[in-house]
């Protein structure tokens, strides 16, 4: 095929995949390059403009290692990791929504028993965390897997201290019989995501700022329900309308309340104030 110009290119290119044997794979790509080209057309591309965007995508994959995730960064601050978390969890009123996976998880994050302290020497004021896990119809999830991970005081997580392996302020355990969990943290802050890179750079030739409201993660699942990715946010938070990756839910907005030096839920007596948040969740049931 020749001579293709402005008019034919976008229909030449997908005749090229007209006989791709991954039929899912051909309906993705023929729309990327149909909103692609579009896209291109409506603006008005320049050749200078393209050749920016392809210097920014490059910085982002030099930057990118196991430890540092930019592709999922601008993939949280244009929107669309939200996007899709939310056309992907569409569930029945009353279950617990999802929100943003985010770049901070890790896979071999330390066991815990309930009461247990998670923080293992993180910064922060401490916080006791307790809840429940559901299903649909109110009965109780015993044994479901909870995974918590959350940044410091500082507002960063273990993952981002140079040189500092330990795994701090993240763990998992399992609810009770009854379905209640409960285990010791730290105050959740707001904190920006990394934006030295040229996601931030992107942000603030945007105008906007890298910050998120403060918030713990947890991820639960258990056999015979759905898994849930999802944030517990801090209520007063001043980030709660504009995290920088859109995800916050207003029913995920909990009260932190906090406590002056004196008995803890657990019985400790604590020396300094401390926190305590309660948070029930409602899984929806597998289908
Ligand atoms: C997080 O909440 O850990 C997060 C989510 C998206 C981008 C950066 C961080
Ligand atoms: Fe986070």
């Amino acid at each position: 095929m020749r001579n293709l110009d402005e008019h034919t290119i976008t229909e030449a290119v997908l005749a090229r995949h007209e006989h791709a044997p991954d039929k899912r794979l051909k309906t993705i790509v023929t729309s990327l390059v149909r909103h692609l080209h579009a896209f291109a057309r409506e603006v008005n591309l320049t050749e200078a403009e393209w050749e920016q965007g392809i210097r920014f995508l490059t910085d982002i994959g030099h930057i990118t290692d196991d430890k540092r995730q930019e592709f999922i960064l601008l993939s949280d601050t244009l929107g669309l990791s939200m996007l899709v978390t939310a056309m992907a969890n569409r569930k029945p009123p009353g279950c617990t929504e999802a929100t943003v996976f985010g770049p901070f998880f890790v896979e071999d994050a330390p066991a815990y028993q309930n009461g247990d302290d998670v923080a293992n020497g993180a910064h922060g004021e401490p916080c006791f965390v307790a809840g429940s896990v559901k299903g649909p119809d109110g009965e109780a999830v015993g044994g479901a897997r909870i995974e918590v991970w959350q940044a410091d005081a500082d507002g960063f997580y273990d993952v981002q201290h140079a040189g500092d392996d330990a795994h701090r302020a993240r763990g998992v355990l399992q609810s009770l019989a009854d379905g209640r969990f409960h285990f010791r943290s730290i105050v959740a802050e707001p904190y920006p995501i990394p934006h030295d890179g040229p996601v931030g750079k992107m942000l603030t030739a945007l105008g906007r700022h890298p910050w998120r409201p403060a918030h713990l993660h947890f991820m639960i699942t258990a056999p015979g329900y759905e898994r849930l990715v999802t944030h517990v946010f801090r209520d007063g938070d001043p980030y709660l309308d504009s995290d920088a990756v859109f995800g916050v839910r207003s029913s995920l907005v909990a009260k932190w309340l906090r406590h002056e030096a004196g008995m803890a839920p657990d019985g400790t007596q604590m020396q300094t104030p401390f926190s305590t948040l309660e948070f029930d969740f409602v899984l929806n049931r597998a289908t």
